[in-house]
């Protein structure tokens, strides 16, 4: 099994995420932390410990990062996933504890109880990964692997017209996750924009699972209106799942690498650049990161996945 820490802003694609890992069998989910994205931290931490206890899954789940790194609180995605993070549903608010550690405190703790094993996996802005990393200098030897839900390496970003939301909500941190001696795989946008999601789709997984699928499809709704309203038909996405399907099952994906570096400056404000190894002389590139980028999958297999998984 792969023990995985799930780094989160739920957020409806994150609730479809976190339900996926619940449910899988070789993924252990050993704790969820939350940051400020979707909406403030405050509610991120509440929404996952309500999918906790909609679940029935009794783990650790942490607050964290409340702020970028540098600069002001740059507003949240309310239009994306409602004024709740689960698309005004607004479900009973769960009445389990947080545990009281920092997301970035509890990273560190297990990383060193577990050296080697874990898997970060990051599906909201990048804080609370850059604050264990101050926290812990050699956190990146006791992490197996980082795989993010983020960027968008060779298409247009869904915030700017270069960066992808979760990068650019706290680009500083992102930039520091990206330059840590660890190895990142990024499931940006060029990956997940390229698998829509119907209606008819979700109706299936409320058919395998009426609790886990239901609340997905229902929470959904709102999701769906926002990705439909410049489309000719009825969509939606499962950005934060991809890192996770790529976990169980990496033949799925295809992936291409090159160096990393993110954008911090006013116009390139959490732009992914990613230079194929050797194609740029400059050591500002040659010296950046190689990370993995996912730039495709098989659509029909990730339907198959997520809907065995919540069966
Ligand atoms: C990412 O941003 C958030 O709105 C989603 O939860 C996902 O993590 C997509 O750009
Ligand atoms: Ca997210």
């Amino acid at each position: 099994t792969h023990k995985i820490i799930l780094d989160t802003d739920p957020g409806i694609d994150d609730a479809m995420a976190i339900f996926f890992a619940f449910q899988h069998p070789e993924i252990e989910v050993l704790g969820l932390t939350t940051v400020f994205g979707n909406v403030p931290v405050t509610m991120s931490a509440r929404n996952a410990l309500t999918l906790c206890e909609l679940a029935g899954e009794d783990i650790p789940v942490t607050q964290g990062v409340g702020m970028p790194w540098v600069g002001p609180e740059s507003g949240y995605a309310h239009f994306v996933h409602g004024d709740d993070g689960f698309g005004n549903t607004f479900p009973e608010a769960s009445k389990r504890e947080l545990d009281p550690r920092s997301s970035a405190q509890f990273i560190v703790d297990m990383a060193r109880q577990y050296p080697g094993e874990i898997t970060l996996v990051a599906i909201g802005p990048l804080g609370n990964l850059a604050l264990a990393l101050r926290l812990e200098p050699e956190l990146p030897k006791l992490i197996k692997g980082v795989s993010i839900m983020g960027g968008a390496a060779f298409v247009p970003g869904n915030v700017t017209p270069v960066a992808e939301a979760n990068i650019w909500n706290d680009a500083h941190a992102a930039a520091i996750v990206f330059a840590a001696d660890w190895k990142v795989t990024m499931f940006g946008l060029d990956v997940t924009l390229k698998t829509p999601f119907t209606p008819a789709f979700l109706d299936e997984l409320e058919a395998r699972n009426d609790k886990l699928g239901g609340f997905v499809k229902k929470v959904s709704q709102f999701y769906v209106d926002f990705y439909s309203a410049n489309r000719d038909e009825r969509v939606c996405f499962f950005h934060d799942s991809f890192p996770l399907a790529h976990l169980v099952h990496p033949e799925y994906f295809a992936i291409t690498s090159g160096h990393a570096r993110v954008g911090t400056g006013e116009l390139d404000r959490g732009q992914t650049v990613i230079a194929p190894a050797g194609s740029t002389p400059s050591p500002l590139w040659n010296e950046a990161n190689m990370v993995d980028v996912a730039v495709d999958v098989d659509h029909e297999k990730l339907e198959q996945l997520f809907i065995s998984t919540y069966a």
